[in-house]
């Protein structure tokens, strides 16, 4: 899924044009709602003293929450507010150590054009003002570069980069998306680079990640990286009622639409503090109604809500079940079951009703709260994340479409 989805930094000069919502993954929208508070949070650790533990962060949220969209918000404050040198690096794009070293270098090239080599440089205090450094990008494309293989040096090379940041009064920062995707060996030595480089040599280099929350128990649980302990974590929380009604809103009015109050009211309570979810329907309210001049009313809302589901469904739900484990589908299949009669079943209910034993409920739960397709549910319960997957689950299973392994060996 990660691999088709674009990372740029939000550019707003654009907006006349732009589409009043991004139903796409790592598309930040004109009106990006509730987030203001985390992104002065991030931006204020990663300002302090990159040998500090807000020197490296992590944001952590179920898919579609944003996180790409923050990291991209977050890239652009520090690039074009700070004039920092930012490295994108995706953890699926292949070798992370690699992809990292590719970015190194060009950044490095990138500063020399800037600045000067090192050794002749002799400017400071100046911005920067080099464009965010991709590791997507083709190197052919940057003359004087006639490296073969990347990885090797990434710690001096990363190190050298940072102190020239360092002397020209400005940082760099290294960003990874999908993070939870990396090798364990990988994150342990790019962690044990990026600490020796901030707080060994005191440069000025500092780190946020994103990645599912299930990475809380794999890479951040790690005992022997105090670099992927000490993260500082950041949840992505869901949207509250008030953010998704203005997200849904908002941009409808300022691109020369109307909406009902009741067409709000169906289409907020069907996003359910979903990011994604909002982004989706409102595209497809906009579509039914007409686009600018034209009023949303109930049956556009209800429309679209329709049509998004199954969106979400494809692009959101599948995905996530097709990634959990045998045990995990079987105790989440008799979640959906008892979800049709009630809202929070116990837990212990459900390890009836999926033949599992009790005394391993807990691991479950926790892995199931992981993966973003339940929530709490106060005490000893649980409960479905998003009103559209219990009824999702439970026809896809009816129908076959999906099947729930019959035993698990492997957990
Ligand atoms: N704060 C927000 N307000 C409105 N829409 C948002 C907000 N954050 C994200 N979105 C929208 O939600 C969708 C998902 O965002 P994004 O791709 O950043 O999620 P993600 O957490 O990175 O997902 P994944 O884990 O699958 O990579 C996009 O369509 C984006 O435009
Ligand atoms: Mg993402």
């Amino acid at each position: 899924m990660a691999e088709d989805r674009p990372r740029y930094f939000s550019d707003q000069s654009d907006i006349g044009e732009a589409p009043p919502f991004t139903p796409g993954f790592g598309s930040t929208p004109p009106c990006l709602v509730g987030r203001d508070e985390l992104i002065r949070k991030v931006c204020k650790m990663l300002d302090g003293d990159p040998a500090s533990e807000g020197g490296t962060n992590i944001l952590l949220a179920p898919r579609g929450m944003g996180k790409t969209v923050l990291l991209n918000e977050i890239e652009g404050a520090a690039q074009k507010e700070r004039g920092w040198l930012v490295l994108a690096v995706a953890g699926t794009d292949g070798d992370p150590i690699a992809e990292t070293h590719k970015a190194v270098v060009q950044a490095r090239h990138a500063m020399a054009q800037t600045h000067g080599t090192p050794a002749r440089r002799q400017v400071s205090g100046v911005s920067l003002g080099v464009g965010a450094v991709s590791a997507g990008v083709s190197f052919e494309q940057a003359p004087g570069l006639r490296r073969t293989s990347y990885g090797d040096d990434l710690r001096r090379d990363l190190g050298e980069l940072a102190s020239s940041a360092t002397r020209v009064g400005t940082r760099v920062l290294l960003t990874m998306d999908e993070m939870h995707a990396v090798p364990l060996a990988k994150a342990r030595q790019l962690g044990s680079y990026i600490q020796h480089i901030a707080k060994r040599e005191r440069q000025a280099l500092v780190f946020l990640g994103a990645a599912l929350p299930y990475i809380t128990a794999t890479l951040l649980a790690d005992r022997k990286s105090t670099f992927l302990q000490r993260l500082a974590v950041h949840k992505v929380d869901p949207l509250s009622n008030s953010e998704v009604r203005r997200g849904l809103r908002e941009p409808i009015l300022t691109h020369g639409g109307l909406i009902d109050d009741d067409a709000v009211d169906t289409a907020s309570s069907a996003v359910a503090g979903h990011p994604y979810m909002l982004q989706l329907v409102g595209d497809k309210m906009w579509r039914a109604a007409g686009g600018p001049g034209k009023t949303i009313t109930v049956n556009h809302a209800k429309r679209a809500v329709a049509e998004a589901d199954e969106s979400l469904q494809d692009h959101l739900f599948a995905p996530t079940w097709h990634g959990l484990s045998d045990t995990d589908k079987q105790f989440l299949a008799a979640l959906a079951v008892l979800a049709e009669s009630q809202e929070s079943p116990r837990v212990a209910a459900v390890c009836e009703g999926a033949a599992i034993g009790k005394s391993s409920a807990s691991a479950y739960r926790r892995r199931l709260l992981l993966s973003g397709m339940v929530s709490p549910g106060g005490r000893g319960r649980l409960k479905l994340a998003h009103p559209a997957i219990g009824p999702w689950l439970r026809r896809s299973l009816t129908s076959g479409s999906l099947r729930v392994p019959q035993r698990d060996n492997t957990r």
